[in-house]
């Protein structure tokens, strides 16, 4: 069959079990259940750009030296495809690559789950397809299936497994970059939806779909939606298949918001989201980028997303080789044996009962106990206002005997405060469980600030309240600026 006529026989198929579609959508939210507990993934970005790591023919053109991130290359450079795809696949032979070494990376780093760029907006795929010969199998030396390999190894480690798909960007199939795309709109759209049924049916359980900047089309988006939905009606649709400017109420197969890239975000957030960060300041490999998150910053961040109910995806880069950094491994490795002692205050937890947080930190709750996430230390004890009751006991959490720490709680005010010793026991985050008889009763006259996101400037918060806005919120507190 040719193309336009498979195009067609597809776009029927498509309106006669559209209604059978809408249908097979999930009716409740169930499926969303393992990752309100996950709460905290890797992700993974990898590519023919990862070669390059940021440079072309000597300069620099990563996000560091004022670029985009190193997986534009293809754009911030302006290379035709015909040039990079020439120099780049000859050389992807990353022979290093062990999916078990990164699985293992990522489990004993705490996460639950991990996305890897299955397309990027390079089109290279990193799987087998059928619709292109631009993918690993075909254009490289190294012809092993990533997406298999890593998908396997997640179900192994028990894991769940994702790929990111840049659905809309593609520069060299659809164009937009230097030059026109190798194929017609209609004839992408065809590879788009061959690829969505490789990737949904290829791969055993695909846990998420990680769309990513999508566009305006209603039809496009949709369609793609439905698709992922009828292959695999339990996999979680980040809401960049649409365009943030679409309204929310019209993101139908929209499962979570994704929050714009490296977002502490300003407030509590009203339904499922997600925030995407880097450890550095690219997503791809960026050989001159050294400007690396602390294990702390990551602790911290990953505290302050979970106290307003965000989902942290957080980004590794491989290099060429295949290999992950040893920065990468040594902050994962260290936040893994904080999550070890920690994890009750990260995973299944709910956001914060109260709509502000703290000068020394935010708190996250699990049913009768609230954990506070102490990021700033104070002897003179750590107080909060808002919860009208008494708590029946404090401990650290990471007290395997859970000592009990002294308590005082002032009615007049519902101001409580935990006595504590002059010197925090975790200098990433101390975390104090404080349990309550019953439930916890929020004191809905309680007042407070966002403190993490307005007054610590220095430190996650140079955010502003626009949508572009913080994206580079963490590199600035690294530097201590
Ligand atoms: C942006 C960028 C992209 C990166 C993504 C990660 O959409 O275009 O390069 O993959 O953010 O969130």
């Amino acid at each position: 069959m040719n193309k336009r006529k498979r195009l067609f026989t597809l776009l029927i198929t498509f309106l006669t079990i559209a209604p059978v579609l809408v249908r097979s959508a999930p009716k409740d939210d169930s499926h969303m259940e393992w990752w309100r507990d996950a709460r905290y993934g890797m992700f993974i970005h990898w590519g023919l750009y990862s070669i390059a790591g940021g440079e072309w023919k000597g300069k620099d053109y990563g996000k560091e030296q004022g670029g985009a991130s190193a997986e534009w290359l293809m754009k911030s450079a302006d290379i035709s495809k015909e040039e990079y795809r020439a120099t780049l696949t000859p050389q992807f032979n990353p022979t290093s690559f062990d999916a078990e070494e990164w699985v293992s990376v990522a489990k004993e780093a705490g996460m639950k789950y991990v996305v890897i760029t299955s397309k990027h907006h390079d089109g290279f795929a990193l799987f087998d397809t059928e619709a292109t010969d631009y993918d690993v199998m075909d254009a490289t030396p190294f012809k092993r299936d990533i997406i298999k390999e890593l998908s396997e190894e997640c179900a192994k480690q028990g894991l769940r497994f994702g790929v990111y798909y840049s659905q809309t960007k593609d520069w060299y199939h659809r164009g937009l970059g230097k030059g026109s795309g190798t194929l017609s709109n209609e004839d992408y759209l065809e590879l788009v939806q061959i690829q969505l049924d490789e990737l949904l049916s290829k791969y055993g359980d695909m846990a998420v779909l990680w769309f990513d900047t999508g566009g305006s089309n209603l039809i496009e988006a949709d369609a793609q939606g439905a698709r992922v939905r009828e292959l695999q009606p339990d996999t979680v649709i980040c809401s960049r298949l649409y365009s943030r400017r679409v309204p929310l109420e019209d993101r139908r197969y929209a499962d979570f918001e994704s929050l714009p890239d490296r977002m502490l975000p300003a407030e509590l957030a009203t339904g499922d989201s997600e925030t995407c960060m880097t450890l550095r300041h690219n997503w791809g490999y960026d050989r001159n980028d050294d400007a690396w998150k602390s294990s702390k910053d990551v602790v911290e961040f990953l505290a302050l997303c979970a106290a307003r109910g965000v989902n942290l995806l957080l980004n590794v880069g491989p290099t060429p080789e295949g290999t992950l950094l040893p920065e990468e491994i040594d902050r994962l490795t260290e936040v893994g044996a904080w999550m070890k002692e920690n994890g009750d205050a990260i995973y299944g937890t709910q956001q914060s009962p109260l709509d502000y947080d703290f000068w020394w930190g935010a708190m996250t709750r699990k049913e009768n106990k609230l954990y506070l996430h102490v990021l700033e230390w104070k002897r003179e004890g750590i107080e909060f206002n808002g919860i009208a009751a008494k708590p029946s006991k404090a401990y650290f959490l990471a007290d395997p005997k859970q000592k009990p720490l002294p308590l005082i709680y002032d009615a007049k005010g519902a101001v409580t405060k935990v006595k504590v010793p002059a010197k925090a026991p975790d200098s990433k985050n101390t975390v104090i469980v404080v349990e309550y008889a019953e439930s916890i009763v929020v004191d809905s006259d309680a007042k407070g600030k966002y403190h993490w996101y307005t007054n610590r400037r220095t430190r996650h918060t140079d955010i502003e309240k626009s949508e572009a806005a913080g994206r580079h919120a963490l590199p600035q507190a690294v530097t201590g600026n």
